[in-house]
């Protein structure tokens, strides 16, 4: 439908309506003459656009509230006081309440009130309105200070979709000059989106290019942030869907669907942090992973036979560079039928599994969609025994070919066959699999790129046919994945990810940004690509580190381990007509540079998995774009090379060869640099030299930042103590630290500690305090505790009451001592 115009004046829709009735009427007598010939080409009703008329009704049903033109009907549902939820049925009737994104709309008792004036009416919570204007039915939104923030500029509207038999269905709104828009996944091309047009329609595309879009992903979901204040729009619609931001019209912002019903969610910021944690609410977070995930991982196309994988992971271990995961890519399996083993290449995968547990590594398999059609194999027969697959329209099983050949593909929307799909887990689990890996989910078929239109799906019972279904495939498959390694896991974590993924996808997946490519623009993109994911929901997302396809060399390669260090998901992987592609695969001085990230990302385990929590219970994403922190300061909207990790440290890649120095912007306040100690004030860019032993990383003055001793996987050892590095502040700053049992479910029983830790100094002193809750005891007993940038020499230092006569201060100023981890207030003073 590329040549749709969504912005489209509505023509005085009085007029438009009149003319059609005349044209009816002639239709109706010119119909007579030609119905018999078929040809109706004269006279026949043109397709044209319809808009809403005039609202001359209102109705309210709790916290529903309806109006009408007469014809077409408008819901407007208050969701929580930050949320409302507008729907548009062109002829008066509303789909049944369902969405994959949306388990539970939770109305969380908010305070509303319907008001009417002869100009409109106005649905107001305690904290924003929704205006419903009475003379062209235009939809609008303010805040309680009467700030008007989004505004449709023409009336919601459809179109028939002839070659669907349905609308197309469209919502414009006003774009004010100055702007910005964030979110929608994993589009390769600017930070902030303005100014361009962009699809959602989950697409296998290998090594794919700087503004090529759709990709794999569709997340309907973007933040708007205009004279420094946010808001968002998430379209819950799992059709193709089209955004416009001021592309075709610079002063419209659109967004549009060839199907499905025009619903969407408006959520008020006024922070972006606001709406992506509101966002959350509604599609919900990701679940704790399993310590181990936040390691690094290992991963290629494909590591075969045993003797291959035990020798890369002896690689690690040899070359002392930490490792928790390592993957089988498609080759493990038999003519690569999922849920089977190449007993060649693996003759006994269960002691390869223990054997490779036993050396710390976790095993991760690949799992396609696609089941080979093979009435001697068993996972196919059991799908055609129960009739599992997708079937055509025309009722057969549809088929395509993939990886194994002639396949057909589970239909994951029908609950009765994830439920049997997640049983499938069952052998590889009780082999020690620890984590699966969905790939070709999108879903991808060779030759046409995926499913035909027509192909059925249960939808949960909702029915649709793959326009409907595509787009939530994917999610669906890993839904089935997750739901079912959890089951047969019982009380254990599992790990998962996903290429393809629709909103909500992060309930059940981690994500990968798919097949990229060694290049040095393919570093800045998924740079961009995970900052984009984080802002729409993804938090747990990392690239294919070195790029799939390509040679990256050396340099590149480090560069993108540094990278890598500092995504919430790290892992390397490569496609395999490549040459090998392991951390010491380039030689010195890579390899040490390499190792020294690898260990550096092991060091900030506890500070990255309390970051995940700071998710995962309050719905903060892990990488925070600098916009997030400043989105009042217009420059910013632009940033897009550095970033937060949490919200303590900030990292800018260096993603240019050659290069030895470069600019930071640093946000308001006081920053350490992580290498020197130097302290730097922010709200202005900073010049860093990157020679390649090293990358900008700065941390946040008064942050406490946790640090593990280095392993060579997580677990190896039993923690002695925990580092807590101190950065000196003359402001009081909070930090936290969360701890449990780091692979079970007892945090959903409440079973975890969340310490606060609050430093303030000044000239003369700096204090500490902890404070704690929960039901968890770890298991070390102390803090080695390292006190940075204190600006004057320590005379005495006071925990809890008591002198501390042992402390050590470094010729680099730095101030060691070793304390019981239950202290509560440390004081050191000059
Ligand atoms: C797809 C995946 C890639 C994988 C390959 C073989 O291209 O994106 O990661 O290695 O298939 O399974």
């Amino acid at each position: 439908m590329e040549s749709i115009t969504p912005n489209e004046e509505p023509v005085n829709n009085k007029l438009v309506e009149s003319e059609n009735i005349v044209e009816t009427e002639n239709i109706v007598e010119e119909e007579e003459e030609f119905h018999h010939l078929n040809n109706p080409a004269d006279g026949i009703k043109p397709i044209i656009k319809k808009y809403l008329g005039t609202p001359n009704h209102a109705d309210q049903l709790g916290n529903k509230f309806f109006f009408t033109d007469g014809d077409a009907k408008v819901e407007v549902v208050v969701v929580t006081d930050l949320i409302i939820r507008v729907r548009l049925a062109p002829h008066g009737v509303f789909l049944d309440e369902f969405s994959y994104a949306v388990p539970k709309l939770e109305h969380k008792a908010a305070e509303f009130t319907l008001f009417e004036d002869e100009n409109e009416f106005r649905v107001a919570t305690k904290s924003i309105n929704c205006h419903i204007r009475k003379q062209d039915f235009f939809i609008s939104f303010s805040d309680s200070n009467s700030r008007v923030t989004s505004t449709d500029a023409v009336p919601m509207h459809w179109e028939e979709n002839v070659k669907f038999g349905g609308y197309y269905v469209f919502c414009t709104k006003t774009c004010h000059t100055d702007e910005s828009f964030f979110g929608l996944g994993d589009k390769p091309t600017e930070f902030n989106l303005r100014g361009k047009r962009l699809k959602n329609w989950n697409t296998d595309a290998y090594s794919f290019q700087w503004n090529q879009d759709p990709l794999y992903r569709s997340i309907p979901f973007y933040i708007s942030v205009n004279e420094g204040v946010a808001h968002g729009i998430f379209f819950d619609n799992t059709f193709k869907a089209q955004f416009d931001f001021g592309a075709e019209d610079t002063t419209k912002t659109s967004f549009w669907a060839d199907g499905g019903e025009l619903q969407y969610y408006y959520i008020h910021g006024p922070h972006m942090m606001d709406v992506v944690k509101s966002y959350h609410t509604l599609t919900g977070t990701h679940p704790m992973p399993p310590l181990w995930a936040l390691g690094y991982h290992q991963c290629r196309w494909s590591y075969y036979p045993e003797s291959k994988v035990k020798k890369i992971t002896r690689g690690f271990r040899e070359n002392k560079i930490p490792c928790d995961g390592i993957y089988l890519d498609i080759d493990y399996m038999d003519g690569y039928r999922c849920f089977t083993w190449n007993r060649k290449y693996f003759p006994d995968p269960k002691k390869m599994i223990s054997e490779l547990a036993a050396d710390g590594f976790k095993t991760v398999v690949i799992i396609d969609p696609g089941i080979r059609v093979d009435d001697n194999y068993e996972v196919f027969k059991q799908g055609k025994e129960n009739r599992y697959f997708c079937r055509r329209s025309d009722d057969y099983f549809m088929e395509g070919h993939v990886w194994p050949g002639r396949c057909q593909f589970p239909d994951f929307t029908n609950p009765e066959v994830r439920t049997w799909w997640g049983g499938l887990f069952d052998e590889l689990v009780q082999m020690g699999v620890a984590g699966v890996w969905n790939d070709m989910n999108e879903p991808a078929v060779f030759g046409a790129g995926t499913f035909p239109d027509d192909v059925r799906h249960q939808y949960d019972g909702f029915r649709g046919s793959h326009r409907k279904a595509h787009n939530v495939y994917g999610m669906q498959m890993v839904r089935s994945t997750y739901e079912g390694l959890r089951n047969i896991m019982k009380n254990k974590r599992p790990f998962t990810i996903t290429r393809a993924g629709y909103s909500g996808v992060q309930r059940f997946s981690s994500v990968w940004t798919g097949d990229n490519v060694a290049s040095w623009e393919h570093l800045k993109i998924g740079n961009i690509q995970c900052q984009r994911l984080s802002v729409s929901g993804i938090p747990f997302c990392g690239t294919d580190i070195g790029g799939f396809s390509g040679e990256p060399d050396g340099e590149l390669f480090t560069r993108w381990i540094q990278m890598g260090t500092f995504s919430p998901f790290m892992r390397a992987h490569s496609a395999g007509d490549t040459k090998e592609r392991e951390p010491w695969s380039f030689g010195e001085p890579y390899t040490a540079i390499n190792r020294k990230f690898i260990e550096l990302r092991y060091r900030l385990i506890p500070y990255l998995y309390s970051t995940f929590w700071e998710h995962h219970r309050y719905g903060f994403p892990i990488l925070r774009p600098i916009v997030m922190h400043e989105q009042d300061v217009k420059l910013n909207h632009y940033r897009q090379d550095e970033f937060t990790y949490g919200d303590k440290i900030l990292v800018c890649p260096v993603m240019e060869p050659g290069q030895t120095k470069r600019n930071v912007y640093l946000p308001k306040g006081k920053w350490f640099n992580f290498w020197t100690y130097e302290i730097l004030e922010g709200g202005k860019e900073v010049t860093v030299p990157t020679p390649l032993e090293t990358m900008p990383v700065f941390v946040k003055a008064g942050s406490v930042i946790p640090e593990y001793p280095v392993m060579q996987y997580v677990g190896q050892h039993e923690i002695e103590e925990v580092k807590l590095n101190i950065y000196y502040t003359d402001y009081e700053v909070n930090s936290f630290l969360f701890e449990d049992y780091g692979e079970t479910f007892a945090y959903e029983q409440d079973i975890y500690l969340e310490k606060k830790f609050v430093v303030n100094g000044n000239s003369r002193e700096l204090s500490i305090q902890q404070s704690m809750e929960g039901l968890y005891t770890p298991r070390y007993e102390g803090y080695h505790i390292n006190v940075i940038g204190l600006p004057f020499k320590p005379g005495k230092i006071i925990a809890d009451g008591k002198v501390v006569s042992d402390f050590i201060v470094n010729p680099d100023g730095t101030v060691e001592l070793k304390f019981s981890k239950n202290f509560k207030r440390i004081e050191i003073l000059r």
